[in-house]
């Protein structure tokens, strides 16, 4: 592999430990995929952020790169075990809150921006058409690859992370234009809503596996639609990006190309649904997974106002959207309500096994999934309507 003068000098530690221990990283990825060079990004954003994942050892090397490490690119950080300020509400202990602030503290050194959400294009880490950028977090990614254009591979928070203290990423996958070339033709009929859309993702990742689908049979489709699908896809399938004809950036350039081709139906889409009927009162009501943005918040107020929740329901987002939501008054109408923002954090990636949760409903097909698949709880898939309601009768 390609290395300049100055990235040699990194990989012999010439700039501190930090950026060597980054660099022997990216250099061993790189010759896994037998990338040429390395190449700069212009943002990173790293997951893996709950002490649950993390650990004391992952801390303590954390701990190290932090001695003398310091991102160099705009950098981002996936959602943390808790609420970071009211994580007490949320029913967590002390000593994991204390630990996972620790790890907080140590990407503040870092430079960087504790944002803990898995929507960072909400919260000004946008990247630009054709930029080159090295996410972690699935839904990220694919949002990232499919709807914004830039360029990423799904990266682990390790790598993610190496790749923002040195500025680079090995030139391999998604980052080659060929890559990104679609690999079946899937057409579908019109999905209905953010609900329609997760439970196409989850069709079409099945059928796809790690694929790159050319969506065709869509006329229109919202950003929050494309973030819920985007995220089925990523988690259901290993799909690192999609195309859908007329509506994403890419799609033109593969408009007469020939591939395999599917079909799916309404049927195939409503069956999704069957799978997660839980006939047990959840304990757990969750939206926001990937996290909410504020035109869904907003949607969800309009619907609350006026009732009361009488099941544990949390609204999952970015502090940076529940800041905007506080402006606007949305944060009070829906706690009037007696729903509960939680920021920084998921049920996913929060212990919330330990606050005595084991039946959720949700309407999200990657929350529905990973409730079952990684927390093994009891799940009802069902649209966000259904959910308020199961909320407040
Ligand atoms: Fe985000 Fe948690 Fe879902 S990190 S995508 S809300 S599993």
């Amino acid at each position: 592999m390609y290395l300049s003068k100055d990235e040699e000098r990194m990989l012999v530690g010439e700039f501190g430990y930090a950026m060597q221990k980054a660099m022997e990283i990216l250099i061993a990825l790189g010759k896994i995929y037998d990338a040429e060079k390395l190449i700069p990004i212009t943002s990173a954003h790293i997951s893996g952020v709950s002490y649950a994942n993390v650990g004391e050892d992952g801390l303590e090397f954390l701990e190290e790169l932090a001695s003398d490490g310091k991102v160099l690119v705009k950098t981002t950080l996936n959602p943390a075990g808790m609420d970071l300020d009211r994580w007490s509400l949320m029913g967590i202990d002390r000593e994991f809150a204390e630990n996972q602030l620790r790890v907080i503290d140590v990407y503040r050194k870092m430079g960087v921006e504790v944002t803990c959400t898995c929507t960072p294009y909400l919260v000004n880490n946008m990247p630009k058409l054709g930029d080159h950028v090295a996410w972690s977090e699935s839904s990220a990614v694919v949002y990232a690859n499919s709807v914004i254009g830039a360029r990423t591979n799904r990266e682990s928070g390790m790598s993610a992370l190496a790749a923002a203290i040195t500025g680079r990423t090995p030139l391999y996958g998604l980052h080659i234009k060929d890559n990104r070339q679609p690999t079946v033709e899937v057409r579908v009929p019109q999905p209905d809503g953010e609900f329609g859309f997760a439970c196409l993702g989850m069709v079409i990742g099945r059928l796809v596996g790690d694929g790159i689908p050319f969506i065709k049979g869509m006329f229109h489709a919202e950003p929050d639609e494309l973030k819920a699908l985007g995220a089925a896809l990523a988690s259901v399938g290993g799909v690192p990006m999609f195309h859908i004809e007329g509506i994403t950036p890419e799609a033109k350039e593969y408009a007469d190309r020939s591939m395999e081709k599917l079909v799916v139906t309404e049927a195939d889409i409503m069956s999704i649904k069957k799978e997660y009927t839980s006939e047990a009162d959840p304990d757990l009501i969750f939206l926001g997974c990937p996290h909410l943005s504020l035109i869904e918040l907003k949607k969800i107020a309009s619907v609350l106002i006026g009732k009361k929740v009488r099941k544990k329901l949390w609204l999952c987002c970015s502090k940076h959207v529940k800041l905007e939501a506080d402006k606007l008054g949305i944060t009070r109408a829906l706690e009037a309500a007696g729903a509960t923002i939680v920021c920084d954090t998921c049920p996913i990636v929060a212990p919330v096994r330990d606050l005595g949760i084991s039946v959720v409903a949700t309407n999200s097909a990657k929350g529905a999934w990973y409730s079952r698949n990684l927390n093994n709880f009891s799940v009802k898939l069902l649209s966000t309507e259904e959910c308020l309601r199961e909320a407040t009768e």
